[in-house]
C-alpha cells in the first residue's frame, strides 16, 4: 500500500469509530398497551397477522426488530429515521379507537400495497421475505375491505 493509501484507510477507519459515537439516534420499542393494538381493535385474520408481522411490523408497530447493523452508524441513521416515519404514519400498536380514522387508515393500507408502495423497497432488498406477493395484497385488501364493512355495520 503506498502511503497515501494507507494514511486515506487510516482516516476513513477513524471517521467510522467517531461516527458510531457523534449521532446515536434513540432506537425505542415504546411500551406496549394490548388494548390499543390492531389485533385487539380488529377482527384479523391469522394469515393476515402473518403477512404485518413479516412485513410491516419492524417500521408500524411498537415491537421493531432491531438487527445488529441497525446500531451501526451511518446505517443506524436510515433505519430509525424509517421506523420514527413509519410509525408516525401506521403505528399497529397504537390502532384509532375512532370508527373513521381506523377505516382510513384501512383504506390506506390496501392502497398502499396494492401500489407496491409498502414495504419500502430499501427493506425489501435486506428482508427478501418481505416483499408481499400478489395473493399476500389480495389477503390484505380482502381483510381491510370486510373490516370496513363490519365498522359501518356495527356503526347502526
Ligand atoms: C422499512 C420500514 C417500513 C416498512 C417495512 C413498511 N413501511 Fe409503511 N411506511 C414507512 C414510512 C417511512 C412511511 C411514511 C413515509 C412514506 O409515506 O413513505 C410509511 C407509510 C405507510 C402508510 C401511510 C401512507 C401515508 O400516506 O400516510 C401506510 C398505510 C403504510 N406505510 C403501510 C404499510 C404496510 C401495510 C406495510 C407492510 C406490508 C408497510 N407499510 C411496511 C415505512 C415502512
Amino acid at each position: 500500500m503506498s502511503g497515501k493509501l494507507r494514511w486515506s484507510v487510516i482516516i476513513l477507519a477513524v471517521l467510522f469509530v467517531v461516527l458510531q459515537f457523534v449521532a446515536r439516534p434513540a432506537k425505542t420499542n415504546p411500551t406496549i398497551d394490548r388494548t390499543k393494538s390492531i389485533e385487539a381493535n380488529t377482527h384479523m385474520t391469522p394469515e393476515v397477522a402473518t403477512i404485518f408481522e413479516r412485513s410491516c411490523n419492524d417500521c408500524h408497530s411498537n415491537h421493531t426488530r432491531w438487527p445488529w447493523y441497525s446500531h451501526i452508524a451511518p446505517v443506524s441513521w436510515f433505519v430509525t429515521d424509517h421506523v420514527n416515519h413509519g410509525r408516525k404514519h401506521l403505528n399497529f400498536s397504537e390502532w384509532p379507537q375512532d370508527r373513521e380514522q381506523a377505516d382510513y387508515r384501512l383504506r390506506e393500507i390496501c392502497g398502499e400495497v396494492k401500489h407496491g408502495m409498502m414495504p419500502l423497497a430499501s427493506y425489501e432488498v435486506i428482508h427478501r421475505q418481505s416483499k408481499l406477493s400478489s395473493y399476500d395484497v389480495k389477503t390484505i385488501c380482502d381483510w381491510t375491505r370486510a373490516e370496513s364493512e363490519r365498522l359501518t355495520q356495527s356503526q347502526e
